[in-house]
């Protein structure tokens, strides 16, 4: 482990049954860093996002934040130990605000008990907090519209604000430009180096190698659950082995 590791990823195995989806991976994510894991289609990106998360127990190896190991432990605990990752929105929250919902993120709210219904604590200080993650993520304009309205490429920034609500030490991101347009993933783009230049150590899970080259401080690359290649991304967009794992699963490199 370097001194400035975040996140230790050593030997991890995760298997489903006889499939080795992660197959004896392991890797660094440095403090302030943005990593990229990239791969293709069923390289096991999500997996190993999973496993870390939580949401998978490994078959094998270990997970550790800063010392501590984090393998084995729960969702809601991984959470709370500061890694944040985004979660569709569920439900009930669709029907509030996108500000009432950061300032739920930030624990700004208690459960009534009383149909499910939670009580917002709109204090001055949660909602210059909540306006201040909002603004960072480009979306404070949409501050009193229902969540539930919101586009898609809206609705993925709003998630990034709520998992930033708790000031993660990591914050971990699966494919968060899937399905946006051309526009809609240049503005990701552009939040995302924001995020990296106000400190925020990211690990960005990507299939697609244009944006993952453009932001990623390194990369690391993943083909049949197996570390093929890590490094910076101008090294590795030559890499042989890399082009012969994109061009092999009949995938788009660009
Ligand atoms: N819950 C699961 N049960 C069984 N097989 C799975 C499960 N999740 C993923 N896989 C398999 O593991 C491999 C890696 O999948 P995944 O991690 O989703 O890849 P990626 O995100 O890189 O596209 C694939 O072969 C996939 O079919
Ligand atoms: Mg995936």
């Amino acid at each position: 482990m370097t001194a400035n590791s975040i996140l230790s990823v050593r030997n991890l195995q995760k298997h489903f049954g006889g499939l080795k989806a992660i197959d004896t991976v392991s890797f660094e994510v440095n403090k302030g860093e943005t990593l990229g894991v990239i791969g293709p289609n069923g390289a096991g990106k999500t997996t190993l996002f999973n496993t870390i998360c939580g949401v998978y127990e490994p078959t094998a190896g270990e997970v550790l934040l800063g010392t501590q190991a984090i393998h084995g432990l729960k969702p809601h605990q991984i959470a709370r130990l500061g890694v944040a990752r985004t979660f569709q929105i569920s439900h009930p929250f669709r029907d509030m605000t996108v500000l009432d919902n950061v300032i739920m993120a930030m624990g700004g709210s208690h459960y009534t008990g009383l149909k499910g219904i939670f009580s917002i604590s709109r204090t001055h200080d949660n909602i210059s907090k909540a306006e201040a993650l909002l603004a960072k993520l480009h979306i404070l304009a949409q501050r009193d519209k229902r969540a539930g309205d919101l586009s898609l490429g809206y609705m993925r920034r709003l998630e990034i604000a709520r998992a930033l609500a708790l000031e993660p030490k990591l914050l971990l991101l699966d494919e968060p430009c899937a399905g946006l347009s051309h526009d809609a993933t240049q503005e990701f783009i552009d939040i995302i180096s924001q995020l990296k230049a106000t400190g925020t150590t990211i690990m960005l899970v990507e299939h697609n190698m244009a944006i993952a080259m453009t932001v990623c401080d390194r990369l690391v690359v993943l083909n049949y659950g197996v570390k093929i290649a890590e490094g910076p991304p101008a090294a590795i967009k030559n890499n042989t082995l890399v082009i012969e794992a994109y061009l092999g699963r009949d995938d788009d490199i660009a």
